[in-house]
C-alpha cells in the first residue's frame, strides 16, 4: 500500500454512508436513468461499498439478481445489513479478479470505484468477461480533475493552502484520467467502444456542520487525511473551510461524475 492509498481508509460502513453514501445513492439514480438497463437482469456491482448502487438497482430496475463485489469486509457486512433482499448477495473480492463465471451477467456496473483500482484495464476486462454477449457495461467516476466533486474539491484546496504536502493527496492530482477524454481513452485501451456523458447532482448540506462533520469520521481519502493531522491542524482546516462556506445556512455544492456505457 502506498502512502497515498493509506489515506483511502475504506472500512467503517456507517461513516462512509454519512460521508459519501448519501450522495452516491443520488448519483446512482441519475446513472441508472441514463444507462436505461433492461428489467429482470442479472447484475454485478463492482466495488459496491456499502451497497448504494445495488440498492438503487433493486429499487428501480426489478433485477433478477444483484451481486455486489467489494474488498472491504466492513463494507460487505454493512451492505448485507442494509439490503435485506433475496435477490442481492455481497461477496468480498476485487475488481481485477471478479469471483463470477464467464458470461454470467446481463449488466456489469461500477460506481465511483475505477480510480481506486490499480489496473483499470484489467478491471474492465473482468467486467467484459462476466457479461453475456451483447449485454451492458457501465461505470462512473467523480470529476475530480474538473473540480466537479464540489465538497471534496473545497476540502483539498483548503488543505493544500495550509499544508503543501496535502496537494499530492488531492484526488484531482491522484486521478487525472477522471475526465471525459480520460474515460474515453481508458475505454479504448480496454477495447470498449463507449459513450461518455456527464452526470450531476446537487449536494445540499443543512449547515456548515453537516458539511464538515463527515470529514471527521475517517472513511475515504479526505477524512483519512484529516484524521492524520494533529488537533490544531484539524482546527485550522475547519476554520479555513468555514471562512469560505459558512454563511449560517445550507451549504449547496455540485457533484459531477463522468459516466461510460457500452453494449459489449
Ligand atoms: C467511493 S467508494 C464507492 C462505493 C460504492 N460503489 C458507492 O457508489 O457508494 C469506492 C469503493 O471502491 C472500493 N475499492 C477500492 N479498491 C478496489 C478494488 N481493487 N476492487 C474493487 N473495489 C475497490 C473501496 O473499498 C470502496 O468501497
Amino acid at each position: 500500500m502506498t502512502e497515498k492509498q493509506r489515506h483511502d481508509a475504506w472500512d467503517a460502513g456507517q461513516s462512509y454512508e454519512t460521508y459519501m453514501g448519501r450522495w452516491s445513492a443520488r448519483i446512482a439514480e441519475t446513472f441508472l436513468d441514463w444507462l436505461a438497463p433492461p428489467k429482470g437482469a442479472d447484475w454485478i456491482d463492482v466495488g459496491c461499498g456499502t451497497g448504494a448502487l445495488s440498492r438503487t438497482i433493486l429499487a428501480r430496475t426489478n433485477p433478477a439478481s444483484v451481486v455486489g463485489i467489494e474488498p472491504s469486509p466492513g463494507f460487505v457486512a454493512h451492505a448485507r445489513a442494509l439490503t435485506p433482499d433475496d435477490r442481492a448477495r455481497f461477496c468480498e473480492g476485487g475488481a481485477e479478479a471478479l469471483p463470477l463465471p464467464d458470461a454470467s451477467c446481463d449488466v456489469a456496473a461500477s460506481a465511483l470505484v475505477l480510480n481506486f483500482v490499480p489496473d483499470r484495464v484489467k478491471a474492465l476486462g473482468e467486467m467484459r468477461r462476466v457479461l453475456r454477449p451483447g449485454r451492458l457495461l457501465g461505470f462512473y467516476v467523480w470529476d475530480y480533475p474538473g473540480g466537479g466533486m464540489g465538497f471534496i474539491d473545497a476540502f483539498w484546496k483548503a488543505a493544500a493552502a495550509l499544508d503543501p504536502a496535502a496537494a499530492e493527496l488531492d484526488e484531482a492530482v491522484r486521478f487525472p484520467f477522471c475526465t471525459r477524454d480520460g474515460i474515453a481513452a481508458l475505454c479504448r485501451e480496454a477495447g470498449i467502444k463507449a459513450e461518455v456523458t456527464a452526470l450531476e447532482v446537487e449536494t445540499v448540506f443543512d449547515s456548515f456542520e453537516d458539511f464538515f462533520s463527515p470529514f471527521t469520521l475517517g472513511a475515504g481519502p479526505a477524512p483519512g487525511y484529516l484524521a492524520s493531522l494533529p488537533l490544531d491542524g484539524q482546527a485550522a482546516l475547519r476554520q479555513a473551510l468555514a471562512a469560505q462556506l459558512d454563511r449560517g445556512g445550507a451549504v449547496r455544492l455540485t457533484a459531477r461524475a463522468w459516466a461510460a456505457r457500452a453494449r459489449m
